[in-house]
């Protein structure tokens, strides 16, 4: 082998080595930023109920999906009376009823837009409409939004925990799994 080549062969193999041990190093550095798998596997997005105004939609974050929060009315809530289908979607906290539900048409998976003076919901991608209560008033959604997993503590809602009042939401078919 000629001088030339020989120190060729020994930058490649050094070069490797290097390559691996930095890629170990890399490696070890992600490990160590990486969130703890117990805070990652948590998943909880805790909403403070008191801070919602009436017929105000709020956009909260949930698992990175968008959730839809609407306090009723006393008007929503007469007319949600009105259709059990409507009533049973509201979660109740204290005096208060709400509309919460993951802000994702069930059509496609295009977020819809509130209009507070018609109480209802519009998908612009196919025209799909939903009430104040997120049950579908116009196709081409098949269901209404759907209900993420919650638990009422207080005045608290814990988004991502299955309280009593989402497992019979499961049960009695008011909203799918998400
Ligand atoms: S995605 Fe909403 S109506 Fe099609």
């Amino acid at each position: 082998m000629k001088n030339s080549s020989r120190r060729g062969f020994m930058g490649m193999a050094f070069g490797a080595v290097a390559g691996v041990g930095a890629v170990a190093s890399l490696y070890a550095m992600k490990r160590s930023w990486d969130p703890l798998p117990s805070v990652k596997a948590a998943g909880f997005t805790t909403l403070d109920m008191s801070a919602y105004k009436e017929n105000e939609l709020v956009t909260e974050k949930w698992r990175g999906k968008p959730i839809f929060v609407l306090k009723q009315s006393k008007e929503m809530l007469e007319k949600a009376k009105k259709n059990p289908k409507d009533l049973e979607r509201l979660i109740k906290i204290g005096d208060d009823h709400f509309m919460v539900a993951v802000g994702l048409c069930t059509h496609l998976g295009c977020i819809p837009g509130y209009n507070p003076d018609e109480e209802s919901f519009l998908c612009a991608c196919h025209g799909g409409m939903y009430d104040s209560t997120a049950l579908v008033t116009k196709a081409p959604p098949p269901r209404g939004l759907d209900i993420p997993p919650f638990k009422i503590d207080g005045n608290k809602l814990v988004l991502g925990e299955a309280g009593p009042e989402y497992k019979k939401m499961l049960e009695t078919g008011v909203t799918l799994k998400v």
